[in-house]
């Protein structure tokens, strides 16, 4: 089955403001680089991936918008909006709400007070849905994630402000498999993966500071920023392929492959 992907071109994308330790306003980015990066990726999911893309209009003054992994989460015909923590981002809501109410989605919301970042906090490994909580969403917000889905919600606490979405620290291969960055997690979270999930690759600092974990994987392929030779290996030698593609200008904002595309099952509804 053809799997859809949203994105948003870096259009309005840049380092406004600081809410995650990568972050910094006196470290810019360049633009045109960042519009290259963005391109090259959006092809390589296309052509290599065979991923079909749809695209949300950028705007400006969401200088984030390019992360549409946080935008929600899509499952079957329902949207799960996010509730972000950080002001700045909260813009972005509306815009993605309506991209999805338009084609037909039914779109849920949680309580306001309960913070929720979307797919970068919950991943699905398997049948099992894992969801990170602290830093960005709550960990109140996976009840009520678990009740719209009617799904188990395995709670997950992330415990480095550098690791702050789950997406950056934890990437699900298949049913039995994920990689990781064992330091991003609490003890007990740590334990929870273990009974869990038959094998996990850790991942060395280096590389998850390279933003290993944040790849996007679709029949045994698997995308990522350039530089992580260790786990480039490690996953040929399960029999995946791994593509490297340069994505140092999203670093500066704390995000990688996977931050910047949401996964979009095709709906019933025609659009
Ligand atoms: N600057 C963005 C933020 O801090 C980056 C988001 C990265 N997204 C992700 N799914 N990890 O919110």
């Amino acid at each position: 089955m053809i799997m859809r992907l949203l994105m948003c071109p870096p259009v309005y994308y840049g380092i406004e403001y600081e809410i995650n330790p990568w972050m910094s306003r006196a470290h810019q980015i360049d633009h045109r680089l960042a519009q290259e990066q963005w391109r090259r990726l959006y092809r390589l999911l296309q052509d290599d991936l065979e991923f079909e893309i749809s695209l949300a209009e950028p705007r400006p003054g969401l200088p984030d918008m390019v992360f549409t992994a946080n935008a929600g989460v899509v499952w079957d015909n329902q949207f799960i909006a996010s509730n972000f923590r950080h002001e700045v981002r909260r813009g972005e809501v509306p815009a993605f709400e309506n991209w999805f109410r338009v084609r037909g989605y039914e779109v849920c919301y949680l309580p306001n007070d309960h913070f929720f970042e979307g797919e970068g906090d919950l991943l699905l490994c398997g049948d099992l849905l894992f969801a990170g909580y602290h830093i960005r969403s709550d960990i109140l917000s996976h009840q009520k994630v678990a009740e719209i889905l009617e799904r188990e919600v395995l709670s997950l606490e992330l415990a480095s402000d550098w690791f702050y979405h789950l997406d950056t620290c934890f990437c699900p291969l298949d049913k039995a498999r994920a990689i990781f960055y064992p330091p991003a997690f609490d003890a007990y979270a740590l334990k929870v993966l273990e009974n869990h999930i038959e094998t996990l690759l850790p991942v060395t600092e280096a590389e998850a500071r390279r933003f290993a974990c944040n790849a996007i994987v679709a029949n045994q392929k698997v995308v990522m920023n350039d530089g992580c030779t260790e786990i480039r290996a490690r996953l040929e030698s399960l029999g995946f392929t791994v593509y490297e593609t340069p994505l140092s200008e999203f670093i500066k904002a704390g995000g990688s492959a996977k931050c910047l595309v949401l996964k979009v099952p095709h709906n019933q509804e025609p659009h």
